[in-house]
């Protein structure tokens, strides 16, 4: 069990001449540091020629950190095959969709596809774990690298014959398979699984169950992968948890799926600080971490102490921002708080993304931020263990978005990105915490169900939402849902599909809006909102208009639809209503509370609620450059400033409060 949040960084003491690595520990220290990823591209240095190995430096580093009570988090470095690797053997190396092959030279160069490159990542694995296996300072192991990042496919031989298998343990049958594609279309019947080839460049649109299909196996592709690793660290050290670092709403591979695999749950976090939306997208970034695995720990594994180095323009968080952003992190649960890197590097492609210690060393204004974060955070412990409360939870699926974004759709602009975004935002700014879940999975225990844009829905899913329904919840459920199933093959009749029972109103066909263009929506009481770029083309159904397109040629249609089904409710939105017409709908559904929030005090203000038996913590986040004033329970004592508190509360720019209060309800 973790008593501290985890504080640290990725540390590459392989950049640096080794009187270096005594000033970092000693710094380390001074910053609070309590872990460190190590090794995270160390192939080339762990073995500079095909089986020659040199693992001496590693050992003196694991005695350094360990010495100084500073925890390893280990990494396999397999994200970054040496150069000798694709010189001698080029068929590792990946392929893109126009057949030509990546080098060497940067990273991420490997087609997981290749037993070549499987065999030699198994072994430098092997190697590692019976060199330093059984050190001390090792904590968790950190396989690989941000898996698919950078390449995400493959095209080559390896991944056409993978691929081939995988359809055939998918389908049996290549009859089966032309029926699941569709391949009546275009000419496309195949007459053999050995005519099937990775989605490789074409004409025009690839057929989409293809291309959904090699996401799937691509997926599976980096898992197995993983698997392999994870077997190796394993058998040797069944004690030690196991992660690997995500990014977030990353598309190409289902975390979900991923996370199940994992006992800590990782995730690196670059989003913006010059975007507005920049908060609200990495909040729901660690809703969605969290909530991945919700029966084992999460944490920041990598974010930037100020500047990254690979957008257009890099803007620097300013002062208090990073210690701000790292509270966000511990707030919505995380029990680690680490960047990329520790020790700013002098050469290679990533000298000017911001570090912990920056080339300036210990005058930098960014080293006084990381001491003073460090410091606190070694103070507050870890608020014992207690969970993020969420009463909203919002369905979401890979498969569904993979599906979604496949071209050639009535709105090719229709992002998942940009649905989650609208259906969140309301809930984050009324401090809603929201858990993400599969489609699949229980939701009994959450009173509203946030169902953006399921399009594709399989039976199962269905039913499970249904009858999450039936037996007395919530859903909001968004346009474009229910359309395909898990073969991206349309469910005929008005729209809905398995999610029918959810949708008062028969959804007849769909209007995406000209740029710009708006609606008007009236509302039962005569108010009005507004709506844009969708509406759906739907007749009354059995369900209860609550809402109606008020101007254009779709006046009188239903734009909100509540229907009762069983004990619970379900709210249908036909149509991409405003914010003012969103939060009515949550209003209305229980998602967020019908009366003004505490927090309209003033935009930027973030709220998020832990509790544990017998506690709870009532974190306050100023994400804003103004100060506000909010109104708070009183009776409660705040950790940063070490005071009693309560009712008004006034945060600076930037400004953060950890409320503890006595609480009984879990107790
Ligand atoms: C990723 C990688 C790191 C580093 C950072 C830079 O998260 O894992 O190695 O390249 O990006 O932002």
């Amino acid at each position: 069990m973790i008593e501290q949040v985890r504080y640290g960084g990725d540390y590459n003491p392989e950049q640096w001449p080794r009187a270096v690595w005594d000033e970092d520990v000693r710094l380390m220290v001074e910053a609070g540091v309590n872990l460190v990823t190590v090794g995270v591209f160390s192939w080339a240095q762990l073995e500079p020629a095909e089986r020659v190995y040199s693992f001496g430096w590693l050992h003196e580093l694991l005695d350094l950190l360990g010495q100084a009570g500073i925890g390893v988090d280990l990494a396999t470095p397999t994200a970054s095959p040496p150069p000798w690797l694709s010189v001698r053997y080029p068929e590792a190396l990946p392929v893109d969709a126009r057949g030509a092959r990546y080098s060497h030279g940067s990273r991420q160069h490997f087609c997981v596809c290749s037993a070549t490159y499987r065999t030699r990542a198994r072994r430098i694995v092997e190697r590692l774990v019976s060199e330093v296996g059984e050190h001390q300072a090792i904590e968790m192991w950190h396989i690989h690298n941000e898996y698919g990042c950078h390449v995400p496919y493959c095209y080559c031989d390896n991944h056409a014959q993978a691929f081939r298998a995988w359809l055939q343990r998918r389908y049996g049958s290549v009859e089966a398979l032309n029926e699941a594609w569709g391949t009546a279309f275009w000419s496309q019947r195949y007459g053999d699984f050995a005519e099937v080839l990775p989605p490789r460049l074409t004409p025009t649109f690839l057929n989409p169950g293809h291309e959904l299909d090699y996401a799937r196996f691509s997926n599976d592709a980096f898992l197995e992968e993983f698997l392999e690793e994870r077997r190796v660290l394993r058998s040797a050290r069944p004690d030690l948890p196991v992660t690997t670092n995500f990014m977030g709403f990353y598309k190409p591979l289902d975390y979900f799926a991923w996370a199940s695999e994992l006992d800590v749950v990782s995730t690196d976090n670059y989003s913006d600080p010059a975007d507005p939306d920049g908060t609200m997208l990495s909040a729901m970034h660690y809703d969605l971490v969290r909530s991945l695995n919700k029966n084992v720990p999460w944490m920041v594994m990598e974010q930037t102490t100020s500047r990254v180095n690979w957008r257009r323009h890099n803007s620097a968080k300013v002062p208090g921002q990073m210690r701000a952003l790292s509270y966000q992190a511990v707030a919505r649960g995380a029990t680690g708080v680490l960047f990329f890197q520790w020790r700013a590097s002098r050469a290679g492609a990533e000298k000017y993304h911001s570090a912990m210690l920056p080339h300036s060393g210990v005058a930098s204004p960014v080293w006084a931020e990381v001491t003073g974060l460090g410091g606190e955070l070694a103070r507050l412990g870890t608020f014992d263990g207690a969970g993020v409360e969420a009463r909203v939870a919002m369905v979401f699926s890979w498969a569904n978005w993979w599906a979604l974004e496949a071209p050639a759709k009535p709105a090719n602009d229709l992002t998942m990105a940009d649905q989650l975004s609208w259906m969140y935002r309301p809930l984050y700014e009324a401090g809603a915490t929201v858990d993400f879940c599969r489609p699949d999975e229980p939701l009994g225990r959450y009173e509203v169900v946030v169902v953006p844009s399921l399009y594709l829905v399989t039976a199962k899913e269905g039913a499970n939402l249904v009858s999450y329904v039936e037996r007395g919840g919530t859903a909001v459920v968004s346009f474009w849902s229910g359309i395909v199933d898990e073969r991206d093959v349309v469910h005929l009749g008005p729209y809905g599909g398995p999610l029918r029972p959810l949708i008062g109103c028969e959804v007849l066909d769909v209007a995406p809006l000209p740029d710009g263009e708006e609606l008007e929506v009236e509302w039962e009481d005569g108010t009005r909102t507004a709506a844009g770029f969708w509406t759906d083309v739907a007749d009354e159904g059995d369900g209860h208009v609550l809402a109606r397109i008020a101007s254009g040629p779709w006046a009188g249609r239903p734009a909100v639809v509540e229907a009762r089904r069983g004990e619970g409710r379900a709210y249908y939105v036909a149509a991409r209503l405003d914010p003012a017409g969103l939060e009515r709908v949550y209003g209305r559904s229980g998602a967020v509370p019908a009366e003004p929030s505490v927090l309209r005090s003033g935009p930027g203000v973030e709220r998020v609620m832990r509790a544990s038996a017998g506690q709870s913590y009532e974190f306050l986040i100023n994400h804003s450059a103004e100060e506000r004033v909010l109104e708070i329970a009183p009776g409660g004592f705040e950790l940063l400033g070490g005071t009693q508190i309560g009712g008004r509360v006034t945060l600076p720019p930037l400004g953060v409060a950890i409320v503890r209060r006595e609480d009984d309800r879990g107790a």
